[in-house]
């Protein structure tokens, strides 16, 4: 096990899109996204941010199962303020694919940027020949390239909607083009780190296997010709082998989530594939295995609902529970926790739980398609899903909420309480937080 130190510094700096179209980006160490940082399964990270930008930051470290006090949010820590800087450090238990952000003011900070990959690799990973991870993203500028607010009703859109820019991004480019060769595989490591876009990734129609999610692989490869990433969201998936000549795109179908603004089908990348070369690829048929934390039918401890409320006062609230910033129940330590999560809504959302992983036991009553370790999964509208999940010996404040970053903003979200019951709850002084935008 090996102590990995990464130096980040936080800052505004040009950054060029595509030809021709430059952006006032912000984000870490001067690339957008933020460098790929790597870990091994076990490894201890320290990351020290260094804050010049204008105003204060965090950073969130999406999925990973770390202690409470490093989750980068305003329950844990004081944010970072211009010229501070702030030491993370946590081990990395789990392999597979994560990613870091800002957790303040983010619909600004991470419409600009902040945001990175963080992979975690584990010895027994499948063998690929390569590997790609590409962060897709998209920006609202004007005809100037700026990120400008727009007027009273392009406002109101955004907070219904969530931001949705039609300039998309994979790895902070425009239709970058992406090059493999034929006859080779590699594993392509998806992030939706958009503020509300649901990605529905198609390969032009291709086949492709999933191997992994949020919580890393899953049990076995599941074939598709689609995938929803919503965001928050990481997918895995087996690319290739593919024979020369045979270029294709990388879209995301039009998807309706019941927005003012509607989706439609778009390009995120060209894939060109060149000449064949030799593979040394070996995916095993059984990835991992999974053990089910509880039974599709387990008995439910906890309902919660995401509610969206018209009305005259902000003509729109989103809500959980009841409230904007809710405050659940807290729960004890190694007590499995099996909650029902209704959308009472029209809408999507994406629901995302800090710090732990969650299995999906029922959807509508169903069982999903496949097992799996996650700590983002899309409510549909007017749906209910059960999950299960264990506080692990983690305790302090965490919280879960909806992805697409105006509804969390909006309040959307719910802060909790892990309990160890030796030492009883330790909230002392958060009562008055709850409603600044440091989130
Ligand atoms: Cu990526 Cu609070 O979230
Ligand atoms: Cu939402």
């Amino acid at each position: 096990m090996t102590t990995r130190f990464y130096q980040l510094t936080a800052s505004e700096f040009d950054w060029k899109i595509t030809e021709g179209k430059t952006i006032k980006a912000w984000g870490f160490d001067y690339t957008f996204p933020g460098p790929v940082l790597k870990a091994k399964k076990g490894d201890t990270l320290v990351i020290r941010l260094k804050n010049e930008l204008p105003e204060p930051t965090m950073i969130h470290w999406h999925g990973i199962r770390l202690p409470a006090a490093m989750d980068g949010t305003g329950d844990v820590q004081r944010p970072i303020q211009p010229g501070e800087e702030f030491e993370y450090r946590f081990v990395v238990p789990d392999a597979g694919t994560f990613w870091y952000h800002s957790h303040y003011n983010e619909t600004v900070q991470m419409e600009r940027g902040m945001y990175g990959a963080l992979i975690v690799e584990d010895e027994n990973d499948p063998v690929f020949d390569a590997e790609k991870v590409l962060v897709i993203d998209d920006v609202k500028l004007n005809a100037n390239n700026e990120f400008k607010k727009g007027n009273a009703i392009q406002r109101w859109i955004e907070r219904h909607d969530g931001r949705q820019g039609k300039t998309i991004l994979v790895n902070g480019k425009e239709k970058p083009v992406i090059r493999i060769n034929a006859g080779q595989t590699e594993r392509w490591r998806f992030i939706n780190a958009s503020s509300a876009r649901y990605v529905r990734l198609s390969l032009s129609g291709k086949e492709f296997r999933i191997i992994g999610t949020d919580g890393g692989l899953i049990e076995k490869p599941i074939e598709v010709n689609e995938v929803l990433i919503t965001p928050g969201e990481r997918i895995d998936i087996i690319a290739g082998a593919f024979e020369e000549g045979e270029n294709f795109l990388i879209e995301t179908l039009a998807y309706n989530r019941t927005t003012v603004v509607k989706t439609r089908r778009q390009t995120l990348a060209t894939v060109t594939v060149r000449e064949t070369k030799p593979s040394i690829a070996s995916i095993p048929a059984e990835l991992r295995k999974i053990e089910t934390l509880a039974a599709t039918g387990a008995a439910v401890n906890r309902k919660i609902s995401f509610e969206v409320d018209m009305n005259f006062k902000h003509g729109v609230d989103f809500l959980v529970n009841g409230n904007m910033h809710d405050r659940d129940k807290p729960v004890y330590v190694d007590e499995l926790q099996v909650w029902e999560i209704e959308n009472t809504s029209m809408m999507d959302h994406p629901y995302h739980l800090h710090g732990f992983f969650f299995q999906v036991i029922e959807e509508n009553g169903k069982a999903p398609l496949y097992k799996a370790w996650k700590d983002s999964y899309n409510l549909k509208p007017k749906s209910k899903i059960k999950i299960a999940w264990i506080p692990d010996n983690r305790p302090g404040e965490w919280m879960y909420h909806c992805h697409i970053l105006e509804h969390h903003a909006a309040g959307m979200m719910s802060h909790f309480e892990v309990v160890d019951p030796k030492n009883g709850s330790q909230r002392t002084t958060h009562h008055h937080h709850h409603h600044h935008h440091a989130m």
